[in-house]
């Protein structure tokens, strides 16, 4: 078996996924200097019943999802080992196996713009929409100066409103409309508290700027101020799989990628395939991952038409490029990140300094999670990589032991007989 070195940060860890648990956990202790409680935190369950039934109403206990980490990636030149809450089997292998093809590129390039989210307030019973907008648009000084004293703490950080936009629409199922946005930097929370109470604030004065009445007030979700893009180029030489040409490979992964780009029933399983990796993330690392759910289905659907969120092709050289760009509003303080014991061990294994950072790390996982599905769709089919975790767990619920799983899996595949009773007999022979 591979031996790890955890002093060297680096992600790149062979072998890891042939350890035990226990030995998992120490090589990520060690990789994120964890003490002996955060260990615990990982290893048993770091959410008690008591503790959650503090943070819903009606709580009864946890329901508790795998917790694995994702290595392999290299980021803007820096290493980071991902954690990830999935009860999906493949997705951690995969996402893994598709950081280290990106890898061999040089990894990731990502980038994000400012923290900035949309808050909505609905306007009716407008009777001149462009004199109300005019109003509105004059008084844009005095409006984010409300909006602003609603959070010291945010403003204190540099954060708060940063513009204020009017969209009038003549008709609706209900008569004309006005829809104000209010434009507000968040930093490194989320934000939703703090957009929502704000655009609570500044309604009664756009009712009385407007003349109209005012109905909603709330953030959007679909957060195209707040994106984060990543990047990267694989190595065409890297694709060879198998009997196949890397070649071959890189054209059949852009082929698949187009195939989402014109195809709305085929864009929504390639972005629930990209989904898979970030919701994983986000459920980690105690973010919304509905939130991100909607700004990214949304998103995708910006022009019109539903499509892929990601672009793969062949460059000039020959070599694979990925890009994916899409609304992230991920926080790294307050909601369940500062209260889920997990999630702030998972904070610290990912040591992002920044909610935008963390935006961009989602964004890589998510461009490898498309690149590691389209890349099995395109060469072996999915089954193949699905029915080795599989024969995985079917091993295991034989009750093979940890350095058993893979001989007795490779058997199930080998025989095309992956069922625990023919486990347990190959567990007899052994
Ligand atoms: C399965 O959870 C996700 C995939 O269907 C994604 C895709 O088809 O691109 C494999």
């Amino acid at each position: 078996m591979a031996t790890i070195s955890a002093t060297k940060r680096s992600s790149r860890l062979p072998g890891f996924y042939r350890l035990s648990l226990a030995e998992r956990v120490a090589v990520v202790a060690r990789w994120a200097s964890l003490d002996k409680a955060e260990q615990k935190t990982l290893m048993e369950q770091g959410l008690t019943a008591a503790h959650a039934g503090q943070m819903i109403e009606n709580g009864l206990g946890t329901f508790a999802l795998p917790l694995g980490v994702a290595v392999n990636f290299l980021i803007n030149d820096r290493d980071y080992l991902i954690p990830m809450a999935v009860e999906e089997p493949s997705v951690v292998a995969a996402v893994s196996h598709a950081a280290k093809l990106v890898r061999a590129g040089g990894g990731f390039h990502t980038e994000a713009t400012a923290p900035v989210m949309i808050g909505q307030v609905q306007v009716l019973d407008v009777h001149n929409l462009a004199a109300a907008a005019g109003a509105i648009l004059q008084n844009k000084a005095a409006l984010m100066a409300a909006a602003d004293d609603c959070s010291t703490s945010i403003v204190r950080r540099g954060g708060g409103s940063r513009d204020v936009q009017v969209r009038a629409f003549d008709q609706s199922p209900v008569g004309p409309m006005l829809v104000v946005h209010l434009l507000y930097d968040t930093r490194d929370a989320m934000g939703a508290n703090a957009i929502n109470t704000a655009v609570e604030a500044i309604a009664p004065m756009i009712e009385e700027l407007s003349g109209g009445r005012v109905n909603l007030r709330i953030l959007s979700n679909l957060t195209d101020r707040r994106l984060a893009t990543a990047r990267c180029t694989i190595p065409v030489a890297a694709l060879e799989h198998r009997e196949m040409d890397g070649a071959v490979v890189a054209r059949q992964v852009a082929e698949a990628n187009a195939f989402a780009v014109v195809d709305p029933y085929r864009a929504a399983t390639h972005n629930k395939g990209i989904m898979n990796g970030i919701d994983a993330v986000c459920v980690a690392t105690g973010n919304d991952w509905r939130a991100i759910g909607a700004g990214a289905h949304a998103y995708a659907a910006r022009d019109g038409q539903y499509r892929a969120l990601t672009d793969w092709h062949v460059d000039e050289n020959g070599d694979l490029f990925g890009e994916i760009t899409l609304p992230l509003a991920v926080g790294i303080v307050g909601g369940a990140t500062r209260v889920h014991p997990t999630a702030q061990v998972v904070m610290k294994i990912l040591d992002v300094g920044s909610a935008t950072e963390l935006a961009q790390v989602m964004a890589a996982v998510g461009l490898a999670q498309n690149l590691a599905a389209i890349k099995a769709l395109a060469t072996t089919g999915i089954q193949h990589g699905h029915m080795r975790m599989h024969a995985r767990q079917v091993a295991l619920a034989a009750g093979a032991r940890a350095e058993q799983v893979d001989e007795i899996s490779a058997q199930l595949i080998a025989d095309k007989n992956i069922r625990v009773a023919y486990a347990r007999e190959l567990l007899m022979q052994t």
